[in-house]
């Protein structure tokens, strides 16, 4: 058997032709930093007291659920691990982490009856360990694992929701907020509230259609009801509050049929404006259009009131500004159709669109930096939006070191981030997803959107920089986004 290295030198072009490097300069105190949240990455799913939340129930009951039938048990073993990988956060020359707490973890029931000090001495060790190395904490309140005790009494659909996060969210602020500044109360409800009802992610429900819409109604009063807590209790603290949602722009796969067109920009109503307008807007509350389309459809399919829940004035008022900043988390650009078989009786957040995704998810399409910049321009036109922070961006593929799509993806789009920058964009920061490869949700471990990547067979589970976060080092240590990018790569062939 001979063994040959090859060594390889790569160029990535990144840039447009004709623009110099000091047009692709982030500014000193620019936040560069890299992302992940806890079940996907801390494993010690029932250590120290932890309590059982919705994914694990989910997963355990019915792996097959999961692509590879695999769970978050272990996961990236964080829980023991957190130094090392605050070690390559470092290393990578970034001044942020975004991590997430386990509400199960600080209470295991989800009520603040009984807090659980194990794991608020956990996350104590993180968030000082991140400081101690001078990377500012940025942190999630709610990544997903809801307690799986508050989802036996209605989880998300439930009004009492909002009580019980606050309840959460006061412990939280009360333990961790004279060091941590940087707040986001929920992650991506206009993710796991269609995903948690359409069957795919936890909890696994099959209410597309109704679920969902109370899910995020219940999600934006809980967020603003945890904004105004901060303001009154916690203001001394200096902190800043962000909500953050999962952006794409809508292609119509036909531009040239108008009716697809109008139902890609229905789509994004359905899909963004439905949490930015009634936080973002002057006006406040859902957007017209789509309040008006599932009024008419629920009294169509015989329903007594619409499907979409209702705020009150004084919910309007709450809910408004309730944000310091957007955290803006971007993958790729979404290609819609119409529905073909539509049908007025089948009640589901599809149907209200009446458009459908297709699926280009395998091809190199899905790096669209253009797509970012369409949104993020979009919103920063129609919203009041106070700062932005791109709270994830990242690319995913199937493993392996030398992760080239990736590594192009991210000079793409941090040039395109410096672009928006120059056009005044109030952006304050950027957070790739993720730092390690980790436990990706319905999809287990067959997707993987590290820039550093972890052996899931080797119980130590070694972490190892991939390609891709020496382009990321760069970049971070210096702040310039390089026109292109060349470095040397060993391959083994047997
Ligand atoms: C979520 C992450 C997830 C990522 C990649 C985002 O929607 O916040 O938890 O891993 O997308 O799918």
């Amino acid at each position: 058997m001979n063994i040959i290295n090859l060594v390889l030198t790569l160029t990535i072009i990144g840039s447009t032709a004709g623009t110099n490097e000091s047009e692709h300069r982030f500014p000193d105190d620019f936040i560069l930093g890299a992302a992940t949240s806890a079940y996907q990455i801390e494993g010690a799913w029932n250590v120290s007291n932890r309590g059982e939340s919705i994914w694990d129930r989910m997963i355990h009951y019915k792996p097959q659920k999961i692509a590879d039938r695999s769970n978050g048990d272990i996961a990236d073993n964080s829980y023991y691990q957190y130094k090392e990988d605050i070690e390559l956060i470092q290393q990578i020359g970034a001044n942020a982490y975004r991590i997430s707490l386990s509400w199960p973890r600080i209470l295991p029931n989800g009520f603040n009856n009984s807090v659980n000090r194990e794991g608020i001495q956990y996350y104590n060790n993180v968030i000082d360990e991140m400081l101690e190395k001078n990377i500012t904490p940025f942190v999630t309140i709610y990544h997903w694992d809801l307690p799986q005790k508050l989802q036996d009494l209605g989880g998300w659909e439930n009004p009492e929701i909002s009580n019980w996060f606050v309840d959460y969210a006061r412990v939280v602020f009360s333990e961790f907020g004279d060091r941590v500044k940087h707040w986001i109360t929920i992650n991506e409800p206009n993710i796991f509230c269609i995903f948690g009802y359409h069957s795919t992610d936890a909890p696994g429900l099959d209410k597309s259609g109704r679920g969902d819409y109370t899910c995020g109604h219940n999600a934006l009063l809980t967020h603003a009801k945890t904004y105004k807590m901060y303001q009154d209790e916690f203001k001394n603290q200096q902190g800043k509050l962000g909500f953050v949602l999962s952006f794409s722009w809508v292609v119509p796969q036909n531009p040239d049929d108008p009716e697809e067109v109008a139902g890609a920009k229905l789509s994004w109503q359905f899909w963004y404006s439905w949490f930015l307008h009634p936080i973002f807007s002057n006006e406040g509350d859902y957007p017209r259009e789509m309040k008006e389309r599932i009024a008419n459809y629920s009294s169509i399919q015989g329903f007594s009131r619409s499907r979409l829940p209702q705020f009150t004035e004084n919910e309007i008022t709450l809910v408004k500004n309730s944000a310091d900043y957007l955290g803006f988390n971007f993958y790729t650009a979404r290609y819609e159709t119409k529905l073909t078989d539509y049908d007025i009786n089948n009640v589901s957040f599809q149907h209200d669109i009446g458009m459908i995704p297709i699926d280009k998810a395998f091809t190199k399409d899905r790096c669209t930096p253009w797509a970012m910049s369409k949104a993020m321009r979009h919103i920063n036109k129609e919203f009041i939006i106070p700062e932005f922070y791109i709270t994830e961006n990242g690319y995913w593929d199937v493993g392996g070191l030398n992760d080239v799509n990736r590594a192009e993806y991210y000079l793409l789009h941090l040039t395109e981030v410096t672009k928006l920058l120059n056009e005044g964009l109030n952006i304050r920061g950027y957070f790739a997803w993720s730092l390690l490869d980790n436990f990706e949700w319905s999809y287990g471990y067959t997707q993987k959107f590290g820039i550093i990547s972890v052996n899931f067979m080797d119980p130590k589970r070694a972490r190892t920089p991939k390609l891709s976060s020496k382009l990321i080092t760069q970049i971070y240590k210096s702040k310039i986004v390089p026109l292109s990018f060349s470095t040397t790569i060993n391959i083994t062939t047997i």
